[in-house]
């Protein structure tokens, strides 16, 4: 079973109330999608190997830790998850980006997949999936099913807001995809929205409607 993570840092929790509340405008949301979204990075990337590197400081020679060079993708999932990419790269910058396209028909409520472009060595890296709501489920779970057909082995999805329904549709499908939040929160609403979320998270980041 895929494990949950909420991420309860006080930072992460005070930018995420700004996020939700309908009064922010384009580019206050923007930038705090941004924020939390390298806040994020920090926690996702806790478990990172390390190995010893022998340097020379001013004083004496030592051993010192070096990340192992494990190699991480960055899967957004268009279009809201490109509001999560630059501040990703803030703390993993020679991370390769992936991405799907896949939106949600409004009526249906499941996802269509329009586009796909993958770095070539998919099946070498530790993917992280980039969407910031997770409310059925059937995008990240469509994204998760493509990125698997084509050789992903190790995938991890992080999301801003979740639904208890999303998360169950994950652990259901891919019990191997840990799942990393900033909020698990109550319900969806028969649209198809979670609630009380932050209201669609593409329109926001674009100031479309
Ligand atoms: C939103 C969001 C997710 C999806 C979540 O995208 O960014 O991708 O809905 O809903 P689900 O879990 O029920 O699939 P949307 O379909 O609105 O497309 P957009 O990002 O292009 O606006
Ligand atoms: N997509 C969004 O952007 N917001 C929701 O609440 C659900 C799906």
């Amino acid at each position: 079973m895929s494990k949950v993570f909420v991420l309860d840092h006080p930072l992460i929790q005070h930018k995420l109330t700004y996020i939700r509340d309908k009064n922010t405008g384009t580019k206050e949301f923007r930038e705090l999608v941004d924020e939390v979204a390298t806040l994020m990075a920090f926690e996702i990337t806790r478990n990172l190997a390390l190995q010893v590197k022998t340097i020379e400081t001013p004083v004496k020679e030592t051993n010192a830790k070096v990340l192992a060079g494990k190699k991480i993708g960055l899967i957004p999932i268009l279009r809201a998850g490109l509001g999560m990419v630059d501040g990703m790269l803030n703390l993993i910058p020679a991370a390769k980006v992936g991405h799907v396209g896949l939106y949600r028909d409004p009526k249906t409520l499941e996802p269509v997949e329009y586009y796909i472009k993958l770095p070539s060595d998919i099946s070498e890296r530790e993917l992280i999936v980039l969407d910031p709501m997770l409310a059925t489920g059937g995008s990240a779970n469509d994204a998760i099913h493509s990125l698997k057909k084509r050789g992903a082995k190790n995938i991890q999805l992080m999301c801003l807001v979740a639904a208890p329904e999303g998360v169950e549709k994950i652990q259901e499908e891919h019990p191997d995809v840990d799942i990393y939040l900033g909020a698990l929160d109550e319900a969806l609403d028969d649209k198809g929205y979670i609630v009380p979320g932050l209201g669609d998270a593409g329109d926001r980041l674009f100031g479309t409607k």
